[in-house]
This record gives C-alpha cells, sequence and structure tokens, in this order.
C-alpha cells in the first residue's frame, strides 16, 4: 500500500548499487542513503570502494560485474536486496569501423552481460518477497548515437530492450524495471572523454546550458527506486538538461 505522508521514504529497504566507487553510481547511492535505505555499494578497485562506503555510511563488497564469479560473489555476500542498481565504467571508445572484435567482446561482458546475470542473481529473492526495483544506468546514447562510442550505442540499447522485456515478464508482480539515461554529467568518465573546448561546446549543446551535477542523476534513480513509483515500469527515464530536444 503506498503511504502518502512519504511516497519516496526508503526506510526498511535495501539496496545494491554496483560501479559505486565514485560519479553516477556513488551518487545513487548518496540519494538512496538519503532516503533512508541500507545502502551497500560495489566496484572494482578496493582501496576506493573502501573510501566511498565509509563517507556513505555504506557496507561494501569489491566484485568485477564484468565476470560471472564477480557476480556470483555479490550474490553470496549481499544476499537479498530489495533495490537493485546496475552500473559499471563505460565500454571502450571508438567509431563502427575502428573497434575490434575483443572490444566488442569485452563490452559485450561489461555493459550487456553484467546485466543480465546481476538480474538472475537477484531476482529471485525479489520475486519471493514480491517487491522489487531494478534500475539500470544505460546512456543518452540509447536513442542518440554517438559517432565515437559504437559499442556504448549498440549494447545500451539491447540492455534497454532487454530490461523492458523483464519488465513485461514481472509486471504483475510488485517488481518494476527501469533505465535511467545520462545526458552530461561532471565525472571522471566524461573527463576521459573530452578536453576543455569540447567540454564547453558539450555544455552549449545542453538546453540548460551546463553539466549535470550527478546528485541530481542520482535523485532520479532514487525517485525510481521509491514506492511512490510503483507504477512507472519498463520506461527509459533521459536525465539530461533538455539535451536532444530541439
Ligand atoms: N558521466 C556521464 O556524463 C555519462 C554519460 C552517459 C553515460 N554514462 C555511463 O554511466 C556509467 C557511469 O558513468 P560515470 O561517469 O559515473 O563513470 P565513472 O566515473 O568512470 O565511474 C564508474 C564506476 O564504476 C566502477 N566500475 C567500472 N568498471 C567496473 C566493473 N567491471 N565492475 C564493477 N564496477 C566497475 C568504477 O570503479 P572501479 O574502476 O574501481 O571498478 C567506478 O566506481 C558508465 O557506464 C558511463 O558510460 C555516463
Amino acid at each position: 500500500m503506498l503511504n502518502l505522508m512519504n511516497p519516496f521514504s526508503l526506510e526498511g529497504k535495501r539496496a545494491l548499487v554496483t560501479g559505486a566507487s565514485k560519479g553516477l553510481g556513488y551518487a545513487t547511492a548518496q540519494q538512496l542513503k538519503a532516503l533512508g535505505a541500507e545502502v551497500i555499494v560495489s566496484a572494482r578497485g578496493q582501496a576506493d570502494l573502501e573510501i566511498a562506503a565509509l563517507e556513505l555510511g555504506a557496507k561494501a563488497v569489491a566484485a568485477d560485474v564484468s565476470t560471472l564469479e564477480g557476480v556470483q560473489k555479490l550474490k553470496n555476500v549481499v544476499g537479498a536486496v530489495d533495490i537493485l542498481v546496475i552500473n559499471a565504467g563505460g565500454p571502450k571508445a571508438g567509431g563502427a569501423l575502428s573497434v575490434t572484435e575483443s572490444d566488442w567482446d569485452a563490452g559485450y561482458q561489461l555493459t550487456f552481460l553484467s546485466a543480465v546475470r546481476l538480474v538472475e542473481a537477484f531476482l529471485p529473492a525479489m520475486r519471493e518477497q514480491s517487491w522489487g526495483r531494478i534500475i539500470a544506468i544505460t546512456s543518452m546514447t540509447v536513442t542518440r548515437p554517438n559517432p565515437n562510442l559504437v559499442v556504448s550505442n549498440a549494447l545500451r540499447a539491447a540492455v534497454t530492450n532487454y530490461l523492458r522485456t523483464l519488465a513485461l515478464e514481472v509486471a504483475q508482480e510488485n517488481i518494476t524495471v527501469n533505465t535511467v539515461a545520462p545526458g552530461f554529467f561532471a565525472t571522471e568518465r566524461l573527463n576521459s572523454l573530452y578536453n576543455d573546448s569540447q567540454m564547453e561546446a558539450v555544455k552549449n549543446s545542453v538546453p540548460m546550458n551546463r553539466i549535470g551535477d550527478p546528485l541530481e542523476f542520482g535523485a532520479a534513480v532514487a525517485f525510481l527506486a521509491s514506492r511512490g513509483a510503483s507504477y512507472i515500469t519498463g520506461q527509459s527515464l533521459e536525465v539530461n538538461g533538455g539535451f536532444g530536444i530541439r
């Protein structure tokens, strides 16, 4: 039953955020925590992850979600969660004629199979309790292909449609499945893709004329994780300052 007094409270909910030692995953963990959830954060690098967990007041479990072993470790150590936020670093940059077969292979493990494996690991407990939220962080490339990010363009679209299919299958079990597609946010990933003058051009391409604050992204994910978002499923929410509407 939806609590009309505070439909966005996450008190009593347990959330796992992967790719959460920095950037959008970290900001998402901050917002889930602010709404009252118990948060578990994961990433590969133990040192950064432990610092992040300490700052957040979260539990840390180091794992590489691009491998089956990494996801199995998460399942074994973390156990059941109510909220699963699927995230990792972006796949290798490159155009359609420049990326290699091994770039595709690595991107498939990192961006696509990680989502499938995380769902297979954490969905059964959600089904048992008849409640769950699955949210994947994708990219603006789902709808607006970036010429230098072909692996992301193709595989984010695949993740989106995989999760839309899953949303249909669990729609009657109080489990919602959505994706959130970031525009441009001030994170290490963005800094690695653009130099200063390119960053100025990026900013000017956004109707709000600014790069997003990761916390503005995390707030959108936290909303979808809440009880208040109980009738939203199978959607791709673009959080991008209006990028692409003009
Ligand atoms: N920032 C943007 O404006 C933007 C725009 C569009 C799309 N995106 C996408 O959104 C996602 C998050 O972006 P971001 O900017 O927050 O990236 P980021 O600053 O590079 O942070 C990535 C996080 O994921 C972790 N990670 C990377 N590979 C992992 C793996 N195999 N297993 C587990 N954790 C892993 C990293 O820690 P470790 O390296 O220690 O594992 C780190 O905590 C990326 O997929 C990115 O492509 C971002």
